[in-house]
């Protein structure tokens, strides 16, 4: 009967995912992106949700990224529990910054983190 010794593909695996995924430095195996953020146009002073799903070994943390530097959150900006960006009444208030631009979700896990692709925000002039 053919009992006992396996052939070592699994061996092979954890061996791979050792390589890739030591500490402190960027993984790229087991976390991934169900859903990342769509390109959107809004309509000012409308509000928008974006959203950012991983799938990996929990806890996985999702942050927003705007062309390349993190989000501010405030009383308009803020990421919602299942890690969606719910922006309240687009285009910020007069000498406030605009809320156009790049946006991008970074999720991290204990071994490591993944960027999700970009997805533009811009604002529809309304007349
Ligand atoms: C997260 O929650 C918000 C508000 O309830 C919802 O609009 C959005 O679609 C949700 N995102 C996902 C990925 O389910």
């Amino acid at each position: 009967m053919a009992t006992g010794r396996r052939s070592a593909p699994g061996g092979m695996l954890l061996l791979w995912a050792a390589l890739l995924c030591f500490p402190g430095s960027w993984c790229f195996s087991e976390l991934l992106f169900v859903k990342g953020p769509q390109d959107v146009i809004v309509t000012r002073r409308e509000s928008v949700v974006l959203d950012c799903q991983a799938h990996g070994d929990a806890p996985v943390t999702v942050r927003w990224m705007k062309n390349g530097v993190k989000v501010p959150e405030n009383d308009r900006i803020s990421t919602l529990h299942n890690g969606s960006l719910y922006i309240c009444e687009v285009g910020g208030r007069k000498g406030e910054q605009s809320d156009e631009g790049f946006y991008q979700c970074l999720a991290l896990y204990k071994y490591g983190a993944i960027l999700s692709q970009r997805a533009h925000l811009s604002i529809a002039s309304n007349r």
